[in-house]
Protein backbone atom coordinates (compact mmCIF):
# COMPACT_ATOMS: atom_id res chain seq x y z
CA UNK A 1 0.00 0.00 0.00
CA UNK A 2 1.28 3.45 -0.69
CA UNK A 3 2.28 5.50 1.81
CA UNK A 4 -0.13 8.54 2.62
CA UNK A 5 0.80 12.06 2.56
CA UNK A 6 0.64 14.22 6.07
CA UNK A 7 0.00 17.65 5.14
CA UNK A 8 2.24 19.96 7.72
CA UNK A 9 0.27 23.44 8.55
CA UNK A 10 3.17 25.51 10.66
CA UNK A 11 1.75 27.95 13.23
CA UNK A 12 4.66 29.07 15.05
CA UNK A 13 3.98 32.82 13.78
CA UNK A 14 0.49 32.31 15.15
CA UNK A 15 -0.34 30.39 18.07
CA UNK A 16 3.66 30.18 18.44
CA UNK A 17 3.85 33.74 18.37
CA UNK A 18 1.48 33.86 20.93
CA UNK A 19 4.17 32.97 24.13
CA UNK A 20 4.61 36.22 26.15
CA UNK A 21 7.99 38.05 24.99
CA UNK A 22 8.35 36.05 21.46
CA UNK A 23 6.11 38.76 19.50
CA UNK A 24 8.04 38.95 16.37
CA UNK A 25 7.99 42.38 13.92
CA UNK A 26 7.47 41.69 10.00
CA UNK A 27 10.77 41.75 9.32
CA UNK A 28 11.76 38.64 11.72
CA UNK A 29 8.15 36.87 10.69
CA UNK A 30 9.11 37.10 6.41
CA UNK A 31 12.49 35.76 7.31
CA UNK A 32 11.05 33.10 9.50
CA UNK A 33 8.34 32.15 6.97
CA UNK A 34 10.97 31.77 3.81
CA UNK A 35 12.96 29.39 5.89
CA UNK A 36 9.77 27.34 6.86
CA UNK A 37 9.11 27.36 3.28
CA UNK A 38 12.90 25.50 2.79
CA UNK A 39 11.72 23.61 5.63
CA UNK A 40 9.03 22.26 3.17
CA UNK A 41 5.82 23.26 5.81
CA UNK A 42 2.80 22.78 3.13
CA UNK A 43 0.89 25.21 5.00
CA UNK A 44 2.32 28.54 6.60
CA UNK A 45 -0.06 30.37 9.45
CA UNK A 46 1.15 33.90 8.76
CA UNK A 47 -0.91 35.48 11.76
CA UNK A 48 -4.39 36.95 13.14
CA UNK A 49 -4.73 40.02 10.94
CA UNK A 50 -7.30 41.42 12.59
CA UNK A 51 -5.72 41.50 15.88
CA UNK A 52 -3.50 44.36 14.96
CA UNK A 53 -2.26 46.42 12.15
CA UNK A 54 1.69 44.61 12.44
CA UNK A 55 -0.18 41.45 12.43
CA UNK A 56 -2.15 42.46 9.48
CA UNK A 57 1.01 43.76 7.37
CA UNK A 58 2.92 40.29 8.47
CA UNK A 59 0.17 38.55 7.22
CA UNK A 60 0.11 40.51 3.98
CA UNK A 61 3.89 41.00 3.17
CA UNK A 62 4.09 36.62 4.01
CA UNK A 63 1.93 36.37 0.94
CA UNK A 64 3.73 38.44 -1.28
CA UNK A 65 7.13 36.71 -0.47
CA UNK A 66 5.50 32.58 -0.29
CA UNK A 67 5.73 31.10 -3.55
CA UNK A 68 4.56 27.47 -2.94
CA UNK A 69 3.11 27.00 0.20
CA UNK A 70 -0.50 27.63 1.51
CA UNK A 71 -0.52 31.09 3.49
CA UNK A 72 -3.38 30.74 6.50
CA UNK A 73 -4.51 33.73 8.43
CA UNK A 74 -6.95 32.92 11.61
CA UNK A 75 -10.31 34.55 11.89
CA UNK A 76 -12.74 34.09 14.90
CA UNK A 77 -16.74 33.57 13.19
CA UNK A 78 -16.66 37.19 12.81
CA UNK A 79 -17.67 39.00 9.65
CA UNK A 80 -15.08 41.67 10.10
CA UNK A 81 -12.18 39.10 11.03
CA UNK A 82 -12.87 37.47 7.55
CA UNK A 83 -13.02 40.17 5.28
CA UNK A 84 -9.78 41.71 6.73
CA UNK A 85 -8.13 38.48 6.44
CA UNK A 86 -9.13 38.33 2.98
CA UNK A 87 -7.57 41.58 2.45
CA UNK A 88 -4.60 40.18 3.85
CA UNK A 89 -4.42 37.43 1.67
CA UNK A 90 -4.85 39.09 -1.58
CA UNK A 91 -1.58 38.58 -2.67
CA UNK A 92 -0.74 35.00 -1.97
CA UNK A 93 -0.50 32.36 -4.52
CA UNK A 94 -2.33 30.11 -2.35
CA UNK A 95 -4.45 31.81 0.24
CA UNK A 96 -6.33 30.00 2.72
CA UNK A 97 -8.58 31.73 5.46
CA UNK A 98 -8.81 29.30 9.21
CA UNK A 99 -12.20 30.60 10.36
CA UNK A 100 -13.79 28.76 13.22
CA UNK A 101 -15.81 29.44 16.54
CA UNK A 102 -16.18 27.07 20.09
CA UNK A 103 -18.00 23.72 19.75
CA UNK A 104 -17.45 22.53 23.88
CA UNK A 105 -20.42 22.42 25.57
CA UNK A 106 -18.30 24.74 28.01
CA UNK A 107 -16.81 27.23 25.23
CA UNK A 108 -20.51 27.60 24.07
CA UNK A 109 -21.80 28.40 27.94
CA UNK A 110 -19.02 30.41 29.31
CA UNK A 111 -17.28 31.94 26.05
CA UNK A 112 -20.55 32.52 23.78
CA UNK A 113 -23.47 32.40 25.82
CA UNK A 114 -25.17 30.64 23.28
CA UNK A 115 -26.33 27.39 22.17
CA UNK A 116 -25.39 24.43 20.34
CA UNK A 117 -27.74 25.79 17.17
CA UNK A 118 -26.76 29.17 16.97
CA UNK A 119 -23.34 28.12 16.93
CA UNK A 120 -23.76 25.84 14.13
CA UNK A 121 -25.48 28.97 12.30
CA UNK A 122 -22.55 31.20 13.16
CA UNK A 123 -20.28 28.48 11.84
CA UNK A 124 -22.26 28.02 8.76
CA UNK A 125 -22.15 31.77 7.43
CA UNK A 126 -18.00 31.96 8.53
CA UNK A 127 -17.76 29.11 6.20
CA UNK A 128 -19.82 30.38 3.78
CA UNK A 129 -19.04 34.14 3.79
CA UNK A 130 -15.19 33.00 3.57
CA UNK A 131 -15.65 30.79 0.73
CA UNK A 132 -16.67 33.52 -1.20
CA UNK A 133 -13.58 35.86 -0.71
CA UNK A 134 -10.96 32.66 -0.98
CA UNK A 135 -11.01 29.46 -2.73
CA UNK A 136 -10.30 27.23 0.24
CA UNK A 137 -10.79 26.97 4.05
CA UNK A 138 -10.06 25.47 7.03
CA UNK A 139 -12.61 24.95 9.88
CA UNK A 140 -11.74 24.83 13.26
CA UNK A 141 -13.92 23.73 16.15
CA UNK A 142 -12.08 25.12 19.10
CA UNK A 143 -12.23 22.93 22.26
CA UNK A 144 -13.08 19.85 20.17
CA UNK A 145 -11.17 18.21 22.71
CA UNK A 146 -13.78 18.13 25.32
CA UNK A 147 -17.03 18.40 22.83
CA UNK A 148 -19.77 16.51 22.60
CA UNK A 149 -19.02 13.92 19.79
CA UNK A 150 -22.65 14.34 18.08
CA UNK A 151 -22.44 17.69 18.19
CA UNK A 152 -19.13 18.06 16.80
CA UNK A 153 -20.03 15.17 13.90
CA UNK A 154 -23.10 17.42 12.96
CA UNK A 155 -21.06 20.65 13.19
CA UNK A 156 -18.47 19.28 10.55
CA UNK A 157 -21.18 18.07 8.70
CA UNK A 158 -22.67 21.20 8.44
CA UNK A 159 -19.28 23.21 7.51
CA UNK A 160 -18.02 20.74 4.94
CA UNK A 161 -21.23 21.65 3.38
CA UNK A 162 -20.83 25.15 3.51
CA UNK A 163 -17.72 24.76 1.43
CA UNK A 164 -14.92 24.36 4.43
CA UNK A 165 -12.36 21.43 2.75
CA UNK A 166 -9.84 21.18 6.29
CA UNK A 167 -11.48 20.27 9.52
CA UNK A 168 -9.35 21.37 11.96
CA UNK A 169 -10.28 19.25 15.34
CA UNK A 170 -8.20 21.19 18.45
CA UNK A 171 -7.34 19.53 21.42
CA UNK A 172 -7.45 23.33 22.79
CA UNK A 173 -6.79 22.15 26.21
CA UNK A 174 -4.60 19.65 25.49
CA UNK A 175 -6.81 17.25 28.05
CA UNK A 176 -7.27 14.34 25.50
CA UNK A 177 -5.07 10.72 25.94
CA UNK A 178 -4.27 9.97 22.94
CA UNK A 179 -6.30 6.91 23.04
CA UNK A 180 -9.35 9.13 22.64
CA UNK A 181 -7.62 11.82 20.60
CA UNK A 182 -7.40 9.25 18.03
CA UNK A 183 -11.25 7.56 18.35
CA UNK A 184 -12.70 11.34 17.64
CA UNK A 185 -11.07 11.15 14.18
CA UNK A 186 -12.25 7.66 13.49
CA UNK A 187 -15.69 8.43 14.84
CA UNK A 188 -16.05 11.76 12.80
CA UNK A 189 -14.06 9.59 9.70
CA UNK A 190 -17.53 7.44 10.45
CA UNK A 191 -20.00 9.39 11.47
CA UNK A 192 -19.86 12.62 9.07
CA UNK A 193 -20.99 11.54 5.51
CA UNK A 194 -19.95 13.88 3.55
CA UNK A 195 -16.10 13.21 5.31
CA UNK A 196 -14.64 12.43 1.80
CA UNK A 197 -15.05 15.88 0.74
CA UNK A 198 -12.37 16.66 3.74
CA UNK A 199 -9.32 16.53 5.47
CA UNK A 200 -9.09 16.24 8.95
CA UNK A 201 -6.64 18.01 10.67
CA UNK A 202 -4.68 17.75 14.52
CA UNK A 203 -4.06 20.66 16.18
CA UNK A 204 -2.97 19.94 20.15
CA UNK A 205 -1.26 21.60 22.94
CA UNK A 206 0.91 20.27 25.27
CA UNK A 207 -0.94 21.00 28.74
CA UNK A 208 0.16 17.53 29.69
CA UNK A 209 2.94 17.05 27.23
CA UNK A 210 1.05 14.80 25.32
CA UNK A 211 0.64 16.86 22.12
CA UNK A 212 2.89 14.80 19.85
CA UNK A 213 1.39 11.38 21.26
CA UNK A 214 -2.03 12.84 20.23
CA UNK A 215 -1.19 14.17 16.76
CA UNK A 216 0.19 11.02 15.85
CA UNK A 217 -2.67 8.85 17.15
CA UNK A 218 -4.90 11.80 15.57
CA UNK A 219 -2.87 10.63 12.18
CA UNK A 220 -3.74 6.95 13.09
CA UNK A 221 -7.12 7.57 13.40
CA UNK A 222 -7.32 9.09 9.66
CA UNK A 223 -6.20 13.19 9.97
CA UNK A 224 -3.92 13.78 7.28
CA UNK A 225 -3.09 17.08 8.30
CA UNK A 226 -0.92 18.15 11.71
CA UNK A 227 -0.67 21.83 12.96
CA UNK A 228 2.67 22.19 14.59
CA UNK A 229 5.17 24.91 15.59
CA UNK A 230 8.96 24.46 15.69
CA UNK A 231 10.76 24.01 19.36
CA UNK A 232 6.80 22.95 20.31
CA UNK A 233 6.06 26.97 21.18
CA UNK A 234 2.70 28.53 22.30
CA UNK A 235 0.01 29.34 24.68
CA UNK A 236 0.88 27.57 27.77
CA UNK A 237 2.63 25.19 27.67
CA UNK A 238 3.23 25.20 24.04
CA UNK A 239 2.21 23.37 20.98
CA UNK A 240 2.73 19.95 19.17
CA UNK A 241 6.66 20.38 18.02
CA UNK A 242 7.01 19.85 14.44
CA UNK A 243 10.37 18.40 14.76
CA UNK A 244 9.11 15.68 16.60
CA UNK A 245 6.24 14.73 14.53
CA UNK A 246 8.67 14.47 11.77
CA UNK A 247 10.81 12.48 12.93
CA UNK A 248 8.29 10.49 14.61
CA UNK A 249 6.49 9.65 11.07
CA UNK A 250 10.11 9.28 9.59
CA UNK A 251 10.99 6.83 12.01
CA UNK A 252 8.16 4.75 11.97
CA UNK A 253 7.56 3.49 8.58
CA UNK A 254 4.62 1.10 9.78
CA UNK A 255 2.20 3.86 9.97
CA UNK A 256 2.23 4.33 6.10
CA UNK A 257 2.61 8.04 6.36
CA UNK A 258 5.46 10.48 5.29
CA UNK A 259 5.56 14.37 5.12
CA UNK A 260 7.69 16.47 2.49
CA UNK A 261 9.87 18.04 5.40
CA UNK A 262 13.57 17.86 4.69
CA UNK A 263 14.51 17.00 8.53
CA UNK A 264 18.34 17.88 7.64
CA UNK A 265 17.08 21.58 7.74
CA UNK A 266 15.14 20.86 11.56
CA UNK A 267 18.13 21.79 13.31
CA UNK A 268 19.26 24.97 12.26
CA UNK A 269 15.39 25.77 11.76
CA UNK A 270 15.02 25.35 15.72
CA UNK A 271 18.28 27.49 16.31
CA UNK A 272 16.89 30.29 14.12
CA UNK A 273 13.44 30.27 15.64
CA UNK A 274 14.86 29.58 19.24
CA UNK A 275 17.80 32.97 19.00
CA UNK A 276 14.81 34.68 16.85
CA UNK A 277 12.11 34.37 19.73
CA UNK A 278 15.00 34.48 22.23
CA UNK A 279 13.07 31.71 23.63
CA UNK A 280 15.96 28.66 24.79
CA UNK A 281 15.16 25.02 23.95
CA UNK A 282 15.25 23.16 26.61
CA UNK A 283 18.30 20.76 26.37
CA UNK A 284 16.74 17.68 26.33
CA UNK A 285 14.09 18.71 23.85
CA UNK A 286 13.72 15.65 21.73
CA UNK A 287 15.33 15.92 18.06
CA UNK A 288 16.59 19.32 18.77
CA UNK A 289 17.46 19.95 21.99
CA UNK A 290 21.85 20.45 22.75
CA UNK A 291 21.60 16.79 24.88
CA UNK A 292 19.84 15.37 22.34
CA UNK A 293 23.15 13.73 21.23
CA UNK A 294 25.04 13.67 23.26
CA UNK A 295 26.35 10.93 25.48
CA UNK A 296 27.47 10.95 29.10
CA UNK A 297 26.98 8.02 31.11
CA UNK A 298 29.85 5.19 30.81
CA UNK A 299 27.47 2.29 30.00
CA UNK A 300 25.98 4.23 27.36
CA UNK A 301 29.10 5.89 25.85
CA UNK A 302 30.83 2.33 25.73
CA UNK A 303 27.91 1.42 23.37
CA UNK A 304 27.66 4.09 21.50
CA UNK A 305 31.19 3.62 20.57
CA UNK A 306 30.99 0.43 19.81
CA UNK A 307 28.24 0.99 17.34
CA UNK A 308 25.87 4.46 17.13
CA UNK A 309 22.65 2.21 17.14
CA UNK A 310 22.51 1.21 20.31
CA UNK A 311 21.73 4.56 21.48
CA UNK A 312 21.11 6.25 19.10
CA UNK A 313 17.57 6.05 17.09
CA UNK A 314 18.45 8.94 14.86
CA UNK A 315 21.59 9.66 13.47
CA UNK A 316 22.74 13.63 14.23
CA UNK A 317 23.11 14.21 10.58
CA UNK A 318 19.56 13.26 9.64
CA UNK A 319 18.40 16.38 11.68
CA UNK A 320 21.55 18.85 10.77
CA UNK A 321 23.33 18.26 13.79
CA UNK A 322 26.84 17.85 13.10
CA UNK A 323 27.92 14.67 15.24
CA UNK A 324 27.17 12.82 18.03
CA UNK A 325 29.18 14.42 21.58
CA UNK A 326 31.16 11.82 23.94
CA UNK A 327 30.52 14.46 27.11
CA UNK A 328 33.08 13.23 29.94
CA UNK A 329 31.41 13.73 33.51
CA UNK A 330 32.51 11.50 36.56
CA UNK A 331 29.84 9.14 35.31
CA UNK A 332 31.87 8.41 32.58
CA UNK A 333 33.99 5.37 31.36
CA UNK A 334 37.78 4.48 29.89
CA UNK A 335 36.35 3.82 26.14
CA UNK A 336 35.21 7.24 26.32
CA UNK A 337 38.15 8.89 27.72
CA UNK A 338 40.29 7.08 25.35
CA UNK A 339 38.53 7.98 22.68
CA UNK A 340 37.83 12.19 23.17
CA UNK A 341 42.28 11.72 23.96
CA UNK A 342 42.06 10.33 20.30
CA UNK A 343 40.41 12.74 18.99
CA UNK A 344 42.93 15.45 20.61
CA UNK A 345 45.89 13.62 18.81
CA UNK A 346 47.07 11.47 21.87
CA UNK A 347 47.30 7.75 21.34
CA UNK A 348 47.95 5.71 25.02
CA UNK A 349 48.20 2.10 25.97
CA UNK A 350 45.73 0.56 28.22
CA UNK A 351 48.14 0.99 31.22
CA UNK A 352 48.60 4.96 30.39
CA UNK A 353 44.65 5.50 30.12
CA UNK A 354 44.29 3.18 33.63
CA UNK A 355 46.47 6.14 35.29
CA UNK A 356 44.93 8.85 33.25
CA UNK A 357 41.27 7.53 34.22
CA UNK A 358 42.13 8.00 37.95
CA UNK A 359 43.49 11.43 37.61
CA UNK A 360 40.19 12.38 34.81
CA UNK A 361 37.81 11.31 37.89
CA UNK A 362 39.87 12.91 40.19
CA UNK A 363 38.98 16.60 38.27
CA UNK A 364 35.28 14.93 37.43
CA UNK A 365 34.36 15.22 40.68
CA UNK A 366 34.98 18.83 40.97
CA UNK A 367 34.16 20.16 37.54
CA UNK A 368 30.36 19.11 35.91
CA UNK A 369 31.91 18.69 32.83
CA UNK A 370 35.50 17.66 31.68
CA UNK A 371 37.04 19.87 28.75
CA UNK A 372 39.65 19.16 25.96
CA UNK A 373 41.88 22.11 28.38
CA UNK A 374 41.65 19.63 30.69
CA UNK A 375 42.80 16.79 29.15
CA UNK A 376 45.60 18.49 27.02
CA UNK A 377 47.13 19.45 30.62
CA UNK A 378 46.68 15.48 31.65
CA UNK A 379 47.97 14.30 28.98
CA UNK A 380 51.08 16.62 29.08
CA UNK A 381 52.10 15.26 31.94
CA UNK A 382 51.97 12.09 30.78
CA UNK A 383 54.24 13.04 27.19
CA UNK A 384 56.77 14.93 29.60
CA UNK A 385 57.09 11.68 31.65
CA UNK A 386 57.45 9.16 28.40
O1 LIG B 1 -5.94 25.87 20.13
C1 LIG B 1 -6.86 26.23 19.36
O2 LIG B 1 -8.01 25.80 19.48
C2 LIG B 1 -6.52 27.18 18.33
C3 LIG B 1 -7.58 27.52 17.34
C4 LIG B 1 -7.80 28.98 17.30
C5 LIG B 1 -7.23 26.94 16.01
O3 LIG B 1 -5.41 27.66 18.26
ZN1 LIG C 1 -3.98 26.46 19.40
Amino acid sequence: MAKEKVFIFDTTLRDGEQVPGCKLNTEEKIKLALKLEELGVDIIEAGFPVSSPGDFKSVEEISRAIKNATVTGLTRAVENDIVVAAQALKDAVNPRIHTGIGSSDNHIKYKFNATREQILERAIAAVKLARNLVPEVEFYAEDAGRADLEFLARLIEATIDAGATIMNIPDTTGSCLPHEYQYKMEYLMNHVPNIDKAILSCHCHNDLGLATANSIAGAIGGARQIECTINGIGERAGNTSLEEVVMVIKKHPSLNLYTDIDTTKLLPMSKLVSDTMRMVVQPNKAVVGDNAYSHSSGIHQDGFLKEATTYEIIAPHEVGADASHIVLTARSGRSALAYRFKNLGYSFDRNQVDDLYQQFLAVADIKKEVEDSDLREMAEKVESIV
